[in-house]
């Protein structure tokens, strides 16, 4: 399923299947080049890819799935990584708030659409097919400023609120999945402050900005690393709990 192209079949024997939605976004793209370096599987969904996954059209999430579903069960692979790299912070008119005065209907709607909606669907859509036993993980790329124990700076109201909802959805996802498969995780994770186009224009002097692919690396470090017992939970790209 790269840009434009039908759904690739993998052709080298691989652990599992990986999928990263949003992986034509700057980390979601950096994670699957380090996977595919590894000589790893990795599909790609965006709203460039064919088939186009777009949080607009919830029926393209189900579509995107069905698509998956039908690889995996060609392929008799199991979807081994679910990595959820969508997210958005500025769009056009919608940018992050400095004050209550800045909230706006219309962009509050599309930023929990695209942070907290959209991967709410994914889960709907997504969790089925992962493996009924065996280690197997869903991760989803939150945000540190979604905690609220760590809001000690306000603002940004629309992007901290959804990011916090989805650390919920996460957190109530997982206790359903470990009824379907106690080795299945699936954490929220903050891959810190990463040189892309949703932080560029916020980038501040004395922040430690990294180039996507040391996100990546690092990123896979932790989802290949996540203990038992630690399903449900949010960590840093240094695989450090981090408070809700
Ligand atoms: N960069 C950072 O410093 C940073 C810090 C903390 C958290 N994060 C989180 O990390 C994740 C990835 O961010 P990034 O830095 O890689 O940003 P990015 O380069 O802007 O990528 C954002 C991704 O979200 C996808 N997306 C946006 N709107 C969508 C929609 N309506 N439907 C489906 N997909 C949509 C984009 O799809 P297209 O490729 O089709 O445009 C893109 O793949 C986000 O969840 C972000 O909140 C990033």
């Amino acid at each position: 399923m790269q840009t434009g192209t039908p759904a690739p079949i993998p052709t080298a024997p691989v652990d599992g299947l990986n999928v990263v939605l949003g992986g034509t976004g700057g980390i979601g793209s950096a994670l699957v080049k380090a996977l595919q370096a590894r000589g790893e599987t990795a599909v790609a969904l965006g709203r460039r890819t064919h088939p186009v996954l777009d949080y607009a059209d919830p029926s393209s999430v189900a579509a995107c799935a069905a698509r998956v579903g039908q690889q995996l069960a060609d392929t008799g692979l199991p979807l081994s990584r679910l990595i959820v790299a969508t997210g958005v912070l500025h769009e056009g008119a919608v940018q992050p708030e400095r004050s209550w005065a800045h909230l706006d209907a219309a962009a509050l709607q599309r930023v929990f659409l695209v942070n907290t909606i959209g991967p709410a669907l994914v889960m709907r859509h997504f969790l089925p097919l992962l493996p009924r036993q065996g280690r197997c993980v869903a991760a989803f790329l939150s945000a540190r400023v979604g905690s609220i124990g760590d809001n000690a700076l306000g603002g940004w109201y629309g992007y901290r609120a959804s990011k916090a909802a989805l650390n919920q959805l996460v957190h109530t996802a997982a206790i359903e999945l470990a009824r379907r498969n106690r080795e299945a995780l699936c954490v929220a994770l903050h891959p810190g402050t990463v040189d892309t186009a949703l932080s560029q224009p916020f980038a501040k002097a004395g922040l430690q900005v990294r180039p996507p692919s040391v996100a990546a690396d690092e990123l896979l470090q932790v989802i290949d690393h996540l203990p038992t017992g630690s399903s449900g939970g949010f960590f840093d790209h240094n695989g450090l709990n981090i408070a809700w």
